[in-house]
């Protein structure tokens, strides 16, 4: 039996703790409540496979089209393959999904060639089955530790003894273990608008680096094409556009017809970057979303946590389009990560949203988040069944060592470095590395940053997550400036296109040379 820790209670924590907890003992930590995470935000649902009308091989083949030629191959399969049985265990964990007599029900979101995004509670998915997940780790053999905010992830002889954790009160206890589960989701805070909740700052990204595990691909943040634009960012769900809501200028044309031939149900980069478009041409008015022809009725039961969240902005969405904007919302990048969840660094798991296995690629498949840290956190604590595996088996994924991937290497603190002002790093990083990047603003951006630096001996929850995102920040803009194209979420306007060639990854961080 190992002592394992893991760091993080959205899905991909709870999946892992449930699971790791059935052979090995088990410690939780989380930096706030147990249910407090991005998970209990997902509103459209979670995709997988299982409907008679769908296959594994469509579902991958949509994954592999949305990523944009940089997703892995082998990540996207195992994700698209073991997702079914992944969903018959959380509905034995007791999660309820939305029935239409005795079938499942199912949406359709962009991108997806099938209808095939099992939902909860209408809009509600991620908050039932955060319930459900809750409920069974609180009834399990997993000791739950709240309000313990990782501040670093103990090495020894090359592989990972533990972690230490910063409590509300500042005291710092080391919570020794064999292995280490990061499930500590992403940084969305990092920008100015995003849909994520505060807890999102990417504490376990930024752990992962000062403890020296390679992470990859960060120039690569998903931005929602719809959240709300009356302050807030309150995610609309794209299941909205998939039941037939359309996209309006302030002229009332639908734009995004002239976009793409899928119009609203293009994928996620390419409207989030159409609505941006249409905005700037609208001196930054948020376009509108119409979803009147759907009705009163049908909205407020299909999408409840929306219509409630409308009718408290004053907003009635049955009678009248509603304001919209992008937002961060997903970060395909983080820590390197195989199939089994491991790292470059011994000991250490990512998995779920902290995690990059190149599962998305360079654009993720609308609802396969939730799906990846079932079925990669599923795949963790499997690793671990038989006890942690030795050091030398320990290299993170193989596409990681590839000779053509760019080595990320971050500028230094300039000597007479300020304190970070958070929210001014969220505004510059919005303004220089959002939706439209160019050499321009991200130098302007990467100089702005090396003259902040982190407060001197940080005590408080805010000053670490300040820390953090000032070291995400430096990794993101300098990934961004790196990657000389165009794909996916990354859009460069003075390299509008994807680099000729296989594409690459961007790799921050020491990988060890393939030995094979
Ligand atoms: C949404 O409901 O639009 C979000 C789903 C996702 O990000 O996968």
């Amino acid at each position: 039996m190992a002592d394992i820790v893991v760091v993080g209670s959205g899905v991909a924590g709870l999946v892992a703790a449930l699971e790791a907890s059935r052979r090995h003992r088990v410690t939780v930590v989380t930096k706030a409540e147990l249910s407090e995470s991005n998970t209990a935000y997902a509103q459209g649902g979670i995709a997988a496979a299982v409907f008679p009308d769908d296959t594994v091989e469509a579902h991958i083949a949509d994954t592999l089209r949305a990523g944009a030629g940089l997703a892995v191959p082998e990540a996207v399969e195992v994700l698209c393959a073991e997702g079914p049985a992944r969903i018959r265990d959380l509905i034995a964990f007791g999660v309820a999904f939305d029935r239409a007599g005795d079938e499942l029900a199912r949406g359709l979101e962009a991108a997806h060639s099938s209808a095939r995004v099992l939902h909860a509670g209408g809009d509600a998915t991620g908050a039932e089955i955060e319930r459900a997940l809750v409920r069974s780790v609180l009834a399990s053999a997993a000791r739950v530790v709240e309000h313990a905010f990782l501040t670093e992830i103990v090495v020894g002889d090359g592989t990972v003894r533990g972690v230490v954790v910063s409590r509300d009160d500042g005291t710092l206890e080391t919570l020794e273990a064999d292995a280490v589960i990061l499930a500590s989701g992403g940084a969305g805070r990092l920008y100015a608008h995003t849909t994520n909740p505060a807890v999102t700052t990417g504490d376990g990204v930024a752990a992962a680096w000062r403890a020296g595990a390679a992470l990859a691909d960060l120039e690569f943040y998903q931005f929602h094409p719809t959240a709300l634009a009356t302050g807030g960012s309150f995610l609309i769900s794209e299941a909205v556009r998939g039941e037939g809501a359309v996209l309006l200028n302030r002229t009332g044309e639908r734009f995004m017809l002239d976009v793409h031939p899928d119009a609203e149900l293009a994928p996620r980069d390419v409207v989030a970057r159409g609505i941006a478009v249409e905005m700037a041409a609208q001196d930054g008015e948020p376009v509108l979303l119409d979803a009147t022809a759907l009705g009163a009725d049908f909205l407020a039961r299909r999408f409840p946590t929306i219509d409630a969240a409308c009718r408290a902005a004053g907003l009635d969405w049955s009678r009248q389009p509603i304001p919209v904007t992008p937002a961060a919302h997903y970060w395909m990048g983080g820590v390197a990560s195989d199939t089994a969840g491991r790292t470059t660094l011994p000991g250490l798991y990512a998995v779920g949203e902290v995690a990059c296995t190149g599962a998305h690629g360079a654009n993720r498949l609308a609802s396969n988040s939730l799906l990846e840290s079932i079925v990669f956190a599923h795949r963790a604590a499997a690793d671990l069944a038989d006890g942690v595996p030795a050091q030398a088996e320990w290299g993170g994924p193989t596409w990681l060592r590839d000779a053509g991937n760019a080595t990320i290497v971050p500028l230094a603190t300039a000597p007479d470095a300020t304190t970070v002002d958070r929210a001014a790093l969220q505004a510059l990083l919005w303004e220089a590395a959002g939706l439209h990047r160019t050499r321009e603003t991200l130098e302007r951006a990467r100089l702005r940053l090396a003259q902040w630096t982190a407060a001197d001996a940080p005590a408080g929850r805010a000053e670490r997550e300040d820390a953090n995102l000032l070291d995400l920040a430096r990794l993101v803009v300098d990934a961004a400036l790196s990657r000389e194209e165009s794909r996916g979420a990354h859009f460069r306007s003075d390299f509008p296109f994807p680099a000729a060639g296989p594409a690459r990854h961007s790799v921050s961080g020491t990988v060890a040379a393939d030995t094979e």
